[in-house]
C-alpha cells in the first residue's frame, strides 16, 4: 500500500507560486567540488526553481576557503535570500554551516534554527524532517503512536525525532542507530517506522506489523535503480512511501518553500 503524497505536493507548490509570481526571489546554491550525483542533483533544484518562477544560480568552488569567502559575500547580499550548501563535503561541514545567516539557512542547518528546534520556536526546519513530519500529518493522526525512527544524523533522525515528540504532535518516540539491540523487537512494536539509514532493503516484511506506515527516507542505488530503504514486499502488510516520488520530493518543494519565507 503506498502513502500518496501528490495532494500535499500540489498544495505547497500552489503555496510557493503566491509568492514566486509576486516577488523576484533567488537561490544560490554552493557547491565544493561537485561529482556526478551532487551535480545531477543541483540540476533538478535548478529545474524545479524554473517551474515555481524562482531564479537560481550555482556557485561551483575549489577549496574550503573559497567556500567560506563566498559564504559571507552571500550572506551580505540582499538579492540572495537563500544559501543552499550542496552536500557532503570532505571535512566536517559544522564551520561552514554555523557561518551561513540563519535568516538564509533554507535548509534549517544552522546550530540557531537547530537550537530553536528544541524550543519549538523554529522559522525553517531541516527540509527533510519538516517533510517526514508533514507526510505523516497529512496521512494520520501522530498523538500518542509509538514511532520508531532508525538513524540519528543531525539533518534527518535527530530532528524527526524531536519534531514528532514535540507537544504538536506528541508521539511517542525511540530513536534507533546501528548499536540498538533488536531492531526487529523494537519494529514490530511500532504503529510508525521512520526508515533513514541508507541502506537497499534494510527494512523487511519479518520486521513489520500489518498496517504500519513508514516513511521511507532512504535513497540508495540497487542494480542501478533509485531505491529507498523498504524492501518492496513491505507494501503488501504495510503503507509505505515510495522512492522516487515521497519524502526526497516533498523535501525539495519544502526547500522552495522556505525560500518564500526568506524574503
Ligand atoms: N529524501 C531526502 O530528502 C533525504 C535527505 C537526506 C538524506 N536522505 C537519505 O537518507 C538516508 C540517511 O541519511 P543520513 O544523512 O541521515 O545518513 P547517515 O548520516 O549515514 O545516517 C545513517 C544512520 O543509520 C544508522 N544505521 C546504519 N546501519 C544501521 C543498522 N544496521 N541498524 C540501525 N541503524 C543503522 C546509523 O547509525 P550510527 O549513527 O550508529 O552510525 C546512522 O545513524 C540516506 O540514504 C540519505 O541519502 C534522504
Amino acid at each position: 500500500m503506498i502513502i500518496n503524497i501528490d495532494n500535499l505536493a500540489k498544495k505547497i507548490t500552489e503555496n510557493i507560486l503566491k509568492t514566486s509570481t509576486k516577488h523576484k526571489i533567488k537561490l544560490t546554491s554552493v557547491a565544493l567540488n561537485p561529482e556526478k550525483p551532487t551535480l545531477a542533483y543541483l540540476n533538478s533544484q535548478r529545474k524545479l526553481a524554473k517551474k515555481l518562477h524562482i531564479d537560481f544560480d550555482l556557485i561551483k568552488l575549489s577549496s574550503k576557503n573559497e567556500l567560506l569567502e563566498t559564504i559571507h559575500i552571500l550572506n551580505n547580499k540582499n538579492d540572495v535570500h537563500g544559501i543552499f550548501l550542496a552536500q557532503p563535503l570532505p571535512f566536517d561541514p559544522f564551520e561552514i554551516i554555523s557561518k551561513i545567516n540563519p535568516k538564509k539557512d533554507i535548509e534549517g542547518i544552522t546550530p540557531f534554527n537547530l537550537g530553536n528546534l528544541l524550543y519549538e520556536k523554529s522559522y525553517f526546519k531541516p527540509c527533510t524532517a519538516d517533510s517526514v513530519e508533514r507526510i505523516l500529518n497529512d496521512f494520520t493522526t501522530l498523538d500518542g503512536k509509538k514511532v520508531t525512527v532508525i538513524g540519528r544524523s543531525v539533518i534527518v533522525g535527530r530532528p524527526v525525532s524531536i519534531l514528532l515528540s514535540n507537544s504538536k504532535n506528541n508521539a511517542t518516540v525511540t530513536i534507533c542507530h546501528s548499536h540498538t539491540k533488536d531492531l526487529k523487537e523494537i519494529t514490530l512494536n511500532s504503529d510508525i517506522i521512520v526508515s533513514a539509514v541508507g541502506k537497499a532493503d534494510f527494512i523487511t516484511k519479518e520486521m513489520v506489523k500489518k498496517n504500519t506506515i513508514i516513511i521511507d527516507v532512504g535513497i540508495n542505488f540497487k542494480n542501478g535503480e533509485l531505491t529507498g530503504d523498504v524492501s518492496p514486499d513491505v507494501k503488501e502488510i504495510a503503507y509505505v512511501t515510495e522512492v522516487p516520488g515521497g519524502v526526497g520530493e516533498i523535501t525539495s518543494l519544502i526547500l522552495f518553500e522556505n525560500l518564500t519565507k526568506a524574503l
